[in-house]
């Protein structure tokens, strides 16, 4: 089987690691890919956006499966026009994927399918969140406990494009809930919690995520509440026409009055997928294309007791700046014989050596029989990496680690 992955982060290299361990697969390729998934497979230069240049290379291919890693791509249709040349396509169409590109529509739907959510409010006051309608890149939320905050917020969204909606602050736990989807069917692919600020303690701004881990030993019941979050949500959109082919991500706050939902995603997580995909027992390049074929019926996804804990090592300006290019890495291969994943997200090659090349560079797993375990070892080998400027956080995955 061929198979194309598309994408170039270190979400992209892990689930080209995991599709490139299927029996079925007989090559696997990226569009663009990077140096980590160029050592499982051929990155062909063709950006995840160019949806004329990955149609073409996908026919070229004889491709039998693509898969789309990042929003980008899917809020813009890449996979509608894929399908409608016969190409099998895990991610939604670019319909579907409005539940994570604009939140008025999730909110629209949330409220159909009657599935628990913040309240959306008419006025700003405090204490609030104000959201930027469409993609943000997680810079378009802003949570606002007094007036100025507010003032600020509304200055911002405005700078966005000025669609926004205001809803009601949540308190509690942030948990990650994931579900492939044929459109109907629903595989349970379980929960992680990432650590979505730049410093030790929560502190500072939003990022794109420092790290996450797997599983949540709080949180036991996640197969049940997929039941009760992502299917009301997948029979809705297939109820008005544009059934959700995917991974469906719901990041949940788990309140005082039980899991609410904070947003959906049409995608894996980043860095979610670099703790769920090395618990995954069985076959990805299965399950993806049973759900990019429509028949998810038979297929189960079940995930080992063991625990995996990534850490992001980010640019020294991230998250201001993720243009961080030419730093060479160390390290890596010491890492990797020190028993650690590293997958790569911001990097390129440059006379024979891997240098930086954006804002999250690399993300280093580790796993073991507890979290603790995990976490020991994904540090460990971050110890063994470095480059100039390395930014990471200390504290992932200490809150589980007892
Ligand atoms: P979103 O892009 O909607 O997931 O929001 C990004 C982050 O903002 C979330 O992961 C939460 O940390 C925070 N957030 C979003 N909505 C709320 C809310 N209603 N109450 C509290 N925090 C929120
Ligand atoms: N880690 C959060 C996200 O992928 O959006």
């Amino acid at each position: 089987m061929q198979v194309v992955v598309v994408g170039s982060g270190a979400r992209e290299h892990a689930l080209a690691w995991r599709l490139q361990q299927s029996p079925g697969l007989t090559e696997l390729h990226a569009a663009p890919g990077n140096p980590g998934i160029a050592a499982l497979g051929r990155c062909h230069p063709v950006r995840a956006d160019d949806a004329d240049g990955l149609l073409s290379l996908a026919l070229t291919l004889g491709a039998d499966l693509v898969v789309i890693g990042p929003e980008g791509p899917l809020v813009a249709g890449i996979a509608d026009g894929l399908r409608m040349n016969g190409i099998p396509v895990f991610g939604p169409s670019a319909a579907a994927a409005q539940i994570e590109g604009s939140k008025a529509f999730a909110k629209d739907v949330l409220r159909a399918a009657g599935v628990p959510t913040a309240k959306t409010l008419s006025v700003a006051r405090p204490p609030c969140v104000v959201k930027a309608d469409g993609l943000a890149s997680g810079k378009g939320v802003f949570v606002c406990r007094t007036a100025d905050e507010i003032d600020e917020a509304l200055l911002a969204v405005t700078a966005l494009g000025g669609e926004f909606v205001i809803e009601e602050l949540l308190e509690g736990e942030e948990v990650s809930l994931f579900a492939l989807s044929d459109g109907a069917r629903l595989v349970p692919l379980g929960a992680a919690q990432d650590f979505k600020r730049i410093g030790d303690g929560d502190a500072g701004p939003n990022t794109g995520g420092m790290g996450a881990y797997s599983p949540v030993p709080w949180f036991a019941d996640a197969d049940e509440l997929v039941e009760q979050v992502h299917r009301p949500v997948i029979d809705e959109l297939a109820r008005r026409g544009t059934p959700f082919v995917g991974c469906l991500f719901a990041g949940l706050m788990i309140t005082a009055d039980g899991p609410k939902v904070l947003e959906f995603n049409a995608r894996f997580g980043d860095p979610e997928t670099q703790v769920l995909l090395p618990r995954l027992e069985g076959d990805l390049l299965e399950l993806l294309l049973a759900a990019a074929l429509g028949d998810l019926s038979g297929v189960a996804a079940s995930m080992t007791a063991d625990a995996a804990v990534t850490v992001v090592l980010a640019a020294p300006d991230y998250p201001a700046r993720s243009d961080y290019a030419g730093a060479p890495i160390k390290g890596v291969e010491n890492a990797e014989a020190a028993g650690a994943l590293v997958f790569h997200g911001g990097t390129a090659v440059r006379d024979g050596t891997v240098v930086t090349n954006g804002g999250r560079i690399l993300s280093v797993t580790g796993t073991g029989t507890t979290v603790a375990d995990a976490r020991a070892r994904a540090y460990a080998a971050v110890d063994l990496i470095s480059y100039e400027g390395m930014q990471f956080r200390r504290d992932i995955a200490a809150v589980a680690s007892g």
